[in-house]
């Protein structure tokens, strides 16, 4: 059993390289052995600045020790169940917690538990679907839901994705996220409070030319594009969408599966904009490191979901939803959302000011601790994706973990429990290492 711990990094790295598919692409060369806190180590015992959180997901750090005690108090309990077989006390747990956090109406409604984000969108369609009796999506371009291909139909960030993959689920359209960086109708470089607001006449177009308005079972949007590139949106998107489907009878949906539970500075990213969706989509964070994926919906919907609609061998797992519970509760007692909001504010102050010596720094965005540095060569163009992935290497070897987000942008997400001198030598890591890079990637 502890032969694994006698594996050098480059040793463990060739055994898996013998036997695990390329499609899995790693960011770094790096063995992850054990983390703590912020940090991981790899089998030399080399410190590791985690700004990647398992993306985005590691909200109280690696091993946090109530979560490790949470996690073995349950296993030594009840491993596993199955709701269908029966009911669980740390699944009602865990549903009840995630209404009480939802903002109201959502509050009053009701839940289920998956497994991961991805099912949480596939189920959360599904429930659109099944409840309104209509077939169409609106879904958007630099959005991602998942890789699966119910989830992979709706996301739009990357043709990469769909190589291959012709047909996917039916029904579903998109129409262009507010990218107003990269704008997607010639309006580049810029930030969404000057937005030219050409998203809302595709919508427009959208219904009147291609997907008739009885026909929209759903929107479903990120309220913030995570994948896509940690895109904030106009303060009248989310609002504008809310309306369309007022007007039009269609569910809203918001996929927080990244930007849920704390990210963001508050437990949902549209309580930002003040705008409450039919439905929730939730995964990442809420299993405090295990898997879990839950959907939250109005309770007029989930109670004409008629039984046996829908179900989950492993969804609501008692020692993820623990896990995820005491995730929660620590989250609470040491006002992590208040620190998401001061830290993250503190790194992009800190990419901006860089910028006035290094222009490879094209735009830092983001809200909470979702925040993204866009790299852009002299002509103000994104790198290439091949350059940022070798600069996400080259992190890496220096001591510090991220992944990439949209084409040209280092992501950074780390744990919520972030220090604003933790982040300071992170940020010192990466600053350093783009300088050195500066000239080679023009
Ligand atoms: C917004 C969003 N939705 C869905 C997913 C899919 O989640 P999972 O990888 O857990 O299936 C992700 C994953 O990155 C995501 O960021």
């Amino acid at each position: 059993m502890l032969v694994e711990t006698f594996l050098t990094s480059d040793q463990l790295i060739q055994r898996d390289k013998a036997v695990v598919t390329p499609a899995i692409y790693r960011y770094t060369d790096v063995a992850l052995v054990r983390g703590e806190g912020i940090f991981v180590y790899d089998a030399e015992g080399r410190r590791y600045y985690d700004m990647a959180a398992g993306i985005a997901t590691m909200n109280v750090g690696h091993s946090h020790p109530r979560v490790v005690a949470a996690i073995a108090e349950q296993a030594k309990t009840l491993i596993h169940g199955a709701a269908h077989v029966g009911y669980m006390a740390p699944y009602v747990e865990m549903v009840e917690k995630l209404l009480t956090l939802a903002p109201p109406p959502l509050n009053q409604g009701k839940g289920v538990l998956l497994n991961s984000g991805s099912e949480a969108v596939e189920t959360a369609i599904k429930l659109a679907r099944a409840i309104t009796g209509r077939s169409m999506v609106l879904a958007f371009l630099d959005s991602f839901h998942g890789r699966p291909m119910g989830a992979l139909a709706l996301t739009g960030s990357s043709s990469g994705y769909r190589r291959h993959l012709a047909s996917l689920l039916t029904g579903v359209e998109h129409v262009p996220y507010p990218n107003c960086y990269r704008c997607a109708f010639g309006h580049g470089s810029r930030t969404p409070d000057a937005c030219c607001g050409q998203w809302r006449n595709f919508i427009q177009l959208t219904l009147e030319r291609l997907v008739h308005p009885d026909d929209l079972a759903a929107i479903i949007v990120e309220p913030i594009a995570g994948e896509g590139g940690y895109l904030v949106p106009p303060d009248d998107f989310l609002p504008a969408l809310r309306e369309i489907c007022d007007r039009t009878g269609a569910l809203l949906i918001a996929d927080e599966v990244q930007t849920g539970l704390g990210r963001t500075g508050r437990w949902f990213a549209v309580e930002h904009w003040g705008v409450t969706p039919d439905i929730m989509a939730l995964g990442k964070a809420i299993g405090g490191g295990l898997p879990l994926g839950a959907v939250l919906a109005r309770r007029d919907l989930m109670d004409a979901w008629w039984p046996a609609a829908h179900g989950s061998t492993f969804g609501g797992n008692p020692v993820a939803c623990r896990a995820g519970l005491e995730t929660i509760a620590i989250m609470e007692e040491e006002g992590l959302l208040a620190n998401a909001v001061a830290v993250g504010e503190h790194i992009q102050t800190r990419f901006r000011a860089a910028q006035a010596t290094l222009p490879l720094i094209g735009q830092v965005r983001g809200m909470g601790l979702m925040v993204a540095v866009d790299l852009v060569n002299d002509s103000g163009k994104p790198i290439t994706v091949d350059a940022v992935k070798q600069v996400i290497k080259h992190l890496g070897e220096a001591g510090v973990l991220m992944t990439k987000c949209g084409p040209s942008a280092l992501r950074l997400a780390p744990p919520l429990i972030l220090s604003q001198e933790q982040a300071d030598a992170a940020v010192d890591i990466i600053l350093h290492v783009l300088t050195s890079l500066q000239d080679e990637l023009r």
